[in-house]
């Protein structure tokens, strides 16, 4: 048994991390433009400026995805290389990047899926208060309109704003990543909620400015957990984990503060009552907004908790074992896959993509010219083979996006942390396919038949 034959096999990218052209042709300052200058904030104090050099190298990167077989790529759009200030002036160089790419992937038979949001917001907009302005909802649908009027005739597959969990909790609430705010709770409750509204808004703005019918999606993220054992029980737990919190401080950063009431119109009870007295005042028109229709759920896995239930609670088992890779030291958990995805298929019943998915290893090139990253295809194939599985079981999911098609800049980390298929020497710019692009290869051909 394969994957269905309209199985979308892809890999995804995000601006910030591949583009590089910091300063050309017009484009505006972004959030991580100014906050990797902040000394030790990144390892090694690396940051974006020239990244994979994808501005200039977009071309022979895209022959690359051929090469691999990929039949679709998700990448970003850098807001403020449209709109140098995130709203007003058009940026034509930067609308004529995002043609060409658009263009090239299309002759290559390669489907595009755009994000318009992963976290690099025009700089000019964060000195207003970034999402914390209720304003950003008008900013946000006014750039989603200039990307529909310039790219929905040829581009049906969108994604208004990648993981808003590690939006808040890493840029607005430990202020590790851009722009490195420290905000109280009910300061973060309002700007996801703000959040919230320009997902809605930018839905409803893309439909209405589209030149052909919309595929419309989010890519949030939020654990992917399994149960310890296969009982009644600890399979409930493990469901009710990846749903449920107990401590408002972990609101935004879990899936069903952005999943609930972008699908069924409501924040999630229990935990909307935990919460009430810290909210922001909420009205039916905001709500309405804010669960506009869309047409799949993304979703961002890299692993899982197990989880057992102790008196019908669900408690996470402190090291579920398996190897953790430096320097993320994210454990190895396929079934996340498996057991995931048949949980967010049975709340929701809503196609799913996986958006990302993928392990960062410390590659190296070896004495044979090539990366044999091993422990990346033994990775790939245990979580495919769990994701199978599910779609196996009845669960729609729809495609599956390799994070990511080349190494790039991994946020904190810096470049050591290489997370791609493609591996890139900075110091050249030279691309090497990896053995793992060469096994994609062959999932992709067969269809993911051997898995
Ligand atoms: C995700 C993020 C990506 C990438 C990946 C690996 O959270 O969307 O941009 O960095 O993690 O860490």
């Amino acid at each position: 048994m394969d994957f269905g034959k309209n199985f979308i096999w892809g890999a995804a990218t995000a601006a910030y991390q591949i583009e590089g052209g910091a300063f050309e042709d017009g484009k505006g300052l972004n959030i991580f433009d100014t906050f990797c200058q902040i000394p030790n904030k990144i390892d090694n104090n690396d940051n974006g400026n020239i990244a994979c050099d994808h501005y200039h190298r977009w071309k022979s990167d895209i022959a690359l995805m051929k090469e691999i077989g990929l039949k679709a790529y998700r990448f970003s759009l850098s807001w403020a290389r449209i709109l140098p200030e995130g709203i007003g002036k058009i940026n034509d160089k930067g609308i004529e990047f995002y043609n060409n790419i658009i263009d090239e992937l299309l002759k290559n038979d390669i489907e595009p899926y755009i994000t318009l949001y992963h976290w690099d917001l025009p700089l000019a907009l964060d000195k207003l208060g970034g999402w914390r302005n209720p304003e950003i909802v008008r900013w946000f649908s006014e750039y989603a309109k200039v990307v529909a009027e310039n790219f929905s005739d040829r581009v049906k597959y969108f994604m208004t704003i990648n993981e808003p969990q590690v939006i808040m909790v890493n840029g607005y609430q430990q202020g590790v990543l851009a722009p490195g705010l420290n905000l109280t709770v009910p300061e973060l409750l309002d700007a996801a909620h703000n959040l919230l509204k320009a997902h809605g808004a930018a839905v409803v703005t893309l439909r209405t400015y589209a030149k052909q019918s919309l595929s419309i999606g989010y890519a949030p993220c939020g654990q992917f957990n399994m149960p310890l054992n296969e009982t009644p029980e600890d399979i409930e737990a493990a469901r009710r984990s990846m749903f449920s919190f107990d401590d408002p401080y972990k609101s935004v950063g879990s899936l069903v503060w952005y999943n609930d009431p972008i699908i069924f119109g409501k924040y999630p009870e229990n935990e909307f009552a935990l919460c009430e007295k810290y909210m922001p005042e909420i009205t039916d028109s905001d709500m309405t907004l804010i669960s506009q229709p869309i047409d799949f759920l993304g979703h961002n896995v890299y692993w899982g908790h197990m989880v057992s239930s102790s008196d019908g609670m669900p408690e996470i088992v402190s090291d579920p074992g398996g190897f953790k890779n430096p320097p993320h030291k994210w454990p190895v958990t396929p079934d996340c896959l498996y057991w995931g995805t048949k949980f967010l298929y049975d709340r929701y019943k809503m196609p799913i993509y996986i958006t990302e998915n993928g392990k960062s290893c410390l590659d190296e090139i070896s004495q044979d010219g090539k990366v044999h990253d091993t422990e990346r295809i033994d990775y790939i194939n245990g979580y495919l083979k769990g994701l199978k599985k599910s779609i196996l079981e009845g669960s729609d999911v729809r495609g599956y996006f390799q994070w990511s098609l080349m190494d790039n800049f991994e946020w904190t980390y810096g470049y050591k942390d290489r997370f791609g298929l493609i591996y890139v020497d900075y110091n050249t710019q030279k691309r090497i396919l990896k053995d793992s692009a060469y096994r994609y290869n062959e999932i992709i051909r067969t269809n993911g038949s051997d898995l």
